[in-house]
């Protein structure tokens, strides 16, 4: 069986995450989408939040399992025995790092590719900056997350 492993911060989910669960979740046979668990990154959401958050949207996929980690991806991975990271590529802005973190967990671990996939092009500027950054002005952000998690974001911005 394939396991892959879809990491990131999702704080919040976008509909650039979707279009890129959907797609791997075609590829392999399980997608596990494993949200990091670290307050270092001083994150909007808490991981209950967003593990739900994404269960909302991502759920509908029959072979994804939403999940949370702590520490090293690589160790992560290998604890799951997922066989591959899947990280998706929006712009050569996003390779040169990308390229570093994917060389060196395969460095510390030869039995975990990570494969990139490019993002779709209509959602080639979104990030999850983005999306906070517009509604933290109180601005139209249906065009980056579905709509079910529009008032959970914008209630985060309200003083
Ligand atoms: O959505 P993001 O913020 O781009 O995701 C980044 C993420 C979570 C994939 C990356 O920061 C990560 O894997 N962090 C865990 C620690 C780790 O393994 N770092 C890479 C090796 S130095």
């Amino acid at each position: 069986m394939k396991r892959a492993i879809y990491p990131g911060s999702f704080d919040p989910v976008t509909f650039g995450h979707i279009d890129m669960i959907e797609r791997s979740a075609k590829i392999v046979d399980e997608l596990v989408v494993a949200i990091l668990n670290n307050s270092a990154k001083n994150p909007l959401f808490s991981v209950e939040e967003r593990v739900s958050m994404l269960k909302e949207t991502a759920g509908h996929v029959p072979n994804v399992k939403i999940t949370f980690f702590d520490g090293l991806l690589i160790d992560y991975a290998r604890n799951i025995d997922a066989t591959i990271i899947i990280r998706g590529l929006r712009a050569v802005t996003d390779f040169e790092y990308e390229l570093q973190i994917a060389q060196t967990n395969r460095i510390v671990n030869s039995g975990i590719d990570t494969i990139f996939l490019t993002t779709s092009l209509e959602y080639a500027y979104l990030s999850s900056t983005i999306v906070k950054e517009v509604a933290s002005y109180g601005g139209d952000i249906s065009h980056f997350v579905p709509k079910q998690l529009i008032p959970q974001i914008y209630e985060k911005y309200i003083r």
